[in-house]
């Protein structure tokens, strides 16, 4: 009797450690502290107070993504605005093209990263300057070039303010993903490169004959 429940127990022992082996146990810990980590310090910070359906996460662009962004912005000058600017690459790229250009971003630590990397590598602030503002909340009125690497159920709602907003003259990049009801401009790229543009006037003018687009 003993024997058989010594052996029991023996089998309940090896069961309980092959399904819960210490470097198993370990390793899934470290995974998740890690992705916890890099979720908490590249999504969480300054996201508490953007509105649940207007969070968009961090998401770098491509190298083609920028080089098609800054072929639609080919032949213009003036103010640039990104929004959501990120670690700067759109930025900077924009501001070696001469643009005076303005980083919009929530996030403390990419903008701290931005900020950095523009004093290292020399980029003056009338050039490149990083604010910690959410661009929902602040008036874009003075910018004629706008950027938005975003996400695609931002886009309607973006494309609202924008319209209140931006000049006449304004042209703006949309990365990715597309304004729901606007008259393309131009597009440059394909796939998960593509990137559009669309001139405010033509959109306005547009939008005048079709009020009420149905989607
Ligand atoms: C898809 S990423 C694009 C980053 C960068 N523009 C690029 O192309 O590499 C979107 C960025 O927008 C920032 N963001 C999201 N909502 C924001 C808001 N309301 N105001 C400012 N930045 C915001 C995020 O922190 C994230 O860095």
């Amino acid at each position: 009797m003993e024997d058989s429940i010594e052996m029991i127990l023996q089998e309940h022992r090896g069961s309980y450690t092959s399904r819960h082996h210490p470097i198993l146990s370990v390793c899934t810990g470290a995974l998740f502290t890690g992705l916890y980590s890099v979720w908490s310090l590249f999504v969480l910070p300054g996201f508490r107070k953007v509105p649940l359906n207007l969070k968009v996460p961090y998401l770098p662009s491509s190298k083609d993504q920028t080089l098609n962004t800054m072929k639609l912005l080919e032949g213009r000058a003036g103010r640039l605005a990104d929004l959501g600017s990120g670690d700067g690459r759109l930025v900077f790229a924009a501001s070696s093209a001469g643009f005076k250009c303005t980083g919009f971003e929530i996030n403390s630590i990419l903008l701290a990263y931005a900020r950095s990397k523009a004093s290292w590598t020399g980029v003056p602030s009338r050039q490149a300057t990083f604010v910690n503002k959410d661009f929902w909340k602040t008036d874009l009125s003075s910018y004629n070039n706008v950027i938005a690497f975003l996400a695609p159920g931002v886009m309607g709602v973006l494309g609202e303010k924008l319209l209140k907003e931006l000049p006449d003259d304004a042209r703006v990049i949309a990365c990715r993903f597309p304004f729901p009801d606007w008259p393309l401009q131009s597009s440059v790229g394909s796939g998960l490169d593509e990137t559009f543009a669309y001139d405010i006037s033509r959109v306005r003018s547009h939008l005048r004959q079709e009020p009420n687009p149905v989607r």
